[in-house]
């Protein structure tokens, strides 16, 4: 169609999100998924008028400022939105958006899935069947610990950590929680709310890592945290990587001090600390907490919304800046 604006896609989204920005945008997508560096993003964005970018395109000051003139919006198909200067982008002028909501359920279900993981020893039990040195059954072969009526601590009780304690819940866990604000009854539901993060880790057997990547929660779970954390407590993160200090967590998952850890995000992903991979009490996923089909779709429309209202002059529902 004539006059559709020029967009952007430097992924390869879901077809079906593909088939929806082909539909309405004259849509330029990295079809090969091969990652853009730098340079190549501001050439290719010659022209748009939109991006619909992933957390995998960064764009601190330095790469806004070489973006051409014609790019109004940013759409971003994460709810993590640290890969983008917000300050930078609005001197600039910039619309830019995320996707919230839509991947609430799907990332804490892998919340679960690593604490569930971690305490079970999932990762070694796995590999013993796929081995074949699985030999027996034995009354003490392969003891893990209890997630059920334990105490969970949530770090950041946005959406993702509130949809974490309403599973937990269903494993009859204590649940606490660290937030900047405390939530209303409703959304407490029963939480024990410490306004001091570091006050909650000497109550806790779990601590969930839910909060965004800021300057804020940058290496928050350093040596001194964890020193705080129960003998044998266990770690899960699917929030970001940036938020632990990988070097303290391997000493203490390799001393023992902490029983487990279940990680979906790394400081530096792909590449992530090898000091991980040494470790049978690390359960490992690859960044996949909002990957399934029914929520990158979600992703994906939820960016388009955005996109459209932006160019159908309306305010963008998640707009950031
Ligand atoms: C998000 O939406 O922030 C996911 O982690 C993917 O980047």
């Amino acid at each position: 169609m004539p006059n559709q604006p020029t967009i952007l896609v430097t992924r390869r989204l879901p077809d079906n999100v593909l088939a929806r920005a082909r539909r309405d945008y004259d849509a330029r997508i990295n079809l090969e998924d091969k990652l853009f560096d730098a340079d190549e993003t501001i050439r290719r964005a010659e022209g748009c008028a939109g991006l619909l970018i992933c957390s995998t395109e960064k764009f601190p000051a330095a790469q806004l400022a070489r973006l051409p003139a014609s790019v109004k919006i940013i759409a971003t198909f994460s709810v993590g939105h640290e890969h983008i200067d917000l300050e930078a982008a609005k001197k600039r002028g910039l619309v830019v958006t995320n996707t919230p909501e839509v991947l609430t359920n799907s990332t804490a279900d892998i919340a679960l899935l690593l604490m569930l993981g971690a305490a079970r020893r999932a990762y070694e039990g796995e590999r013993l069947v796929r081995t074949g040195e699985w030999k027996a059954w034995a009354p003490t072969f392969m003891l893990g610990t209890d997630v059920t009526g334990k105490r969970l601590g949530i770090l950041g009780m946005g959406r993702i950590g509130q949809a974490v304690a309403r599973r937990a819940r269903g494993f009859e866990m204590e649940v606490h929680y660290a937030n900047r604000t405390r939530l209303p009854p409703a959304l407490e539901a029963g939480a024990i709310f410490h306004a001091d993060a570091n006050a909650m880790l000497p109550e806790i057997d779990f601590l969930s890592i839910n909060s965004p990547s800021t300057p804020e929660t940058y290496h928050w779970l350093n040596a001194e945290r964890l020193g705080l954390m129960r003998k044998g407590a266990i770690v899960v993160n699917t929030a970001r990587g940036n938020i632990v200090d990988d070097a303290a967590l391997i000493a203490a998952l390799s001393s023992g001090r902490l029983r487990a850890v279940g990680l979906d995000v790394y400081e530096g992903e792909p590449k992530l600390n090898p000091g991980y991979l040494k470790l049978a009490n690390a359960f490992l996923m690859p960044h996949i907490g909002s990957a399934t089909e029914g929520t990158r779709d979600a992703m994906g429309f939820r960016a388009l919304d955005n996109l459209d209202d932006y160019f159908g002059g309306r305010e963008p529902r998640d707009r950031l800046v």
